[in-house]
């Protein structure tokens, strides 16, 4: 069975949407470790509750951000992981975290990027008035939110939202969206020619 770690920092609500896409058989894979990076993220509750193994790592016990993102790899690397997945995420990632896995980390990110990058990306998307927003869910390179895209997913900006109920419209389309494309990236469908990812059709 293929292996997913995901690297949380919050409220872990992709992590239990992944979860449930596996539970419903819409994915086969397992979760095979769960790492936060607080250590009182709800996101490790839900694994308590569930037994998925998890580990709290944070940056000031290491010497420098190489230093845990070394110490990162090396723990995804013991769990067998197939795939890393970045679900709420909030650290960049350095470059010798990605060489470790290369290709195989992804992550979800709240706007259809390369459109408000970084952090708030919902309130971004709010204030500047956009009409169509989304999620996009992209291979991680060493920059902030800049990697090929995987998949995106629009979702319509209304007259009547504010920036909590477009956040909400976009996370549950985000929740719909990351175990498919975990689903593509474990399938061995997804390959990347330059900036471009290529996604082979369904049989
Ligand atoms: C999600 O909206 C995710 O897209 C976003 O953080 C939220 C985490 O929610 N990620 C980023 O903004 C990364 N740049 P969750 O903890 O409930 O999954």
């Amino acid at each position: 069975m293929k292996k997913i770690a995901v690297l949380v920092s919050g409220r872990g609500s992709n992590l239990r949407a992944l979860y449930g896409a596996i539970e419903q058989g819409k994915l086969d894979a397992e979760i095979c470790l769960v790492v936060s990076n607080k250590s009182k993220a709800p996101a490790l509750e839900f694994c308590r509750n569930k037994n998925i193994p998890c580990q709290i790592c944070k940056l000031k016990d290491f010497e420098s951000r190489e230093a845990f993102f070394d110490h990162l790899a090396g723990i995804v690397s013991l769990s067998g992981a197939n795939l890393v997945v970045l679900a709420g995420f909030m650290m960049l990632v350095t470059p010798n975290f990605i060489r470790h896995f290369p290709n195989k980390v992804i992550n979800i990110h709240p706007s259809l990027l390369p459109s408000f990058p970084g952090l708030d990306a919902q309130k971004q998307a709010f204030d500047y008035g956009v009409k169509i927003s989304g999620c996009t869910v992209f291979m991680v390179d060493e920059g902030c939110d800049t990697g090929p895209i995987i998949i995106q997913r629009a979702v319509e900006v209304l007259e009547t939202d504010t920036e909590e109920t477009l956040a909400d419209r976009i996370l549950t389309v985000e929740h719909d969206t990351l175990w498919r494309a975990c689903k593509i990236m474990l399938d061995g469908k997804v390959s990347v020619s330059g900036r471009r990812t290529l996604i082979k059709e369904e049989q």
